[in-house]
């Protein structure tokens, strides 16, 4: 009845038990900031009395493990108490009239709702909760490209890429870069951005770039695709055959032409020598001529 505007009798109450309405305010209910930069998470209240018995808590309820809210950091009785993964990264920046809190070096891990709850006896709250969500841009990470699939022609190919950091989630794009850029339709299934290529030709081979973007960069990385062309069997074969022919036809006019050469040149020798071994060689003479004086007898 308080807010009816009964004024006399709300006058009388506060007055007897001397107690206010203390409330709090945030600046800003949505922040954002680049991953290790700081920030400044503002949180003001208005209390009557004395600020012996304050008591200030902020809580966290973290975007990646919405299940674990947390307790960041508390003042109460004049000690300040973190939680142990923040210690030396927050602390309060304007205790004790308001409650602010700066946080140093921020991480991707530290995205999420923030309350700033103050109490202060015998004030009561009405309401004495501030809360605000904090963002946190991190830029992509390097992603991995990788194939899997058979490359030979007709067969199907499945190209994927992932990206492990980025906030917001980096956006995934396929695109063959020659012979002009041409983007390929991507399938998120599965945490990968991924595209398939079924059929393979010859015009498949080339080059693939995956782009994982957000608003704070892109990156990319790359697959060089080359499709084989299995040679068609019949002509192997007939090739194999006539290189076979051809080496064996070669040898053959090779051996010949020896064959003959020696023929003709044991042939010269025997004419040639028939003057010039008449002299040295007395034996052969005797031998070689006998025939012929045979023959000759004979006739
Ligand atoms: C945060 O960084 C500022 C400036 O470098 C420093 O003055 C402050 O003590 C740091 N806060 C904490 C909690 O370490
Ligand atoms: C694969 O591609 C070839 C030529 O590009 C075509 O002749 C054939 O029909 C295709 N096969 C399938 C299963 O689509
Ligand atoms: C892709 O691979 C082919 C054949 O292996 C090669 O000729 C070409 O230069 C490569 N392209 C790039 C951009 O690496």
């Amino acid at each position: 009845n308080r807010k009816t505007g009964q004024h006399i009798l709300f006058y009388f109450d506060s007055a007897s038990d001397l107690s206010y309405a203390l409330s709090v305010s945030v600046k800003q209910s949505s922040l954002q900031v680049v991953q290790g930069d700081s920030v400044t998470l503002a949180c003001s209240f208005l209390t009557s009395g004395s600020l012996t018995r304050l008591n200030v808590i902020w809580t966290l309820v973290p975007l990646s493990h919405p299940q674990n809210p947390k307790q960041v950091i508390a003042y109460d009785h004049g000690q300040v108490i973190e939680d142990p993964s923040l210690i030396g990264r927050v602390g309060f920046t304007g205790l004790p009239t308001r409650a602010d809190i700066r946080l140093n070096d921020t991480r991707v891990s530290d995205a999420g709702t923030y309350c700033c709850m103050v109490n202060n006896p015998p004030d009561t709250p009405d309401p004495a909760i501030g809360e605000l969500q904090l963002s946190i841009l991190a830029p992509p990470s390097l992603p991995v490209c990788q194939w899997d699939g058979d490359i030979a022609v007709g067969g199907n190919v499945l190209l994927s890429c992932s990206v492990s950091e980025g906030s917001p989630p980096p956006e995934i794009h396929w695109a063959k870069m020659d012979p002009e850029e041409v983007s390929l339709p991507v399938n998120m299934e599965g945490g990968f951005g991924s595209t398939h290529i079924s059929n393979v030709s010859s015009q498949t081979s080339g080059l693939y770039r995956c782009s994982a973007s957000n608003e704070l960069g892109t990156e990319n990385c790359y697959v060089n695709l080359s499709v084989y062309t299995t040679p068609d069997a019949p002509s192997g074969v007939l090739q194999a055959v006539l290189l076979t022919l051809t080496m064996t036809l070669v040898l053959l006019v090779l051996l010949v032409l020896i064959m003959w050469l020696h023929h003709t040149g044991q042939d010269g020798r025997w004419r040639e020598g028939g003057k010039e071994e008449e002299e040295e060689e007395e034996g052969y003479n005797e031998i070689r001529y006998t025939p012929s004086l045979m023959k000759l007898t004979f006739v």
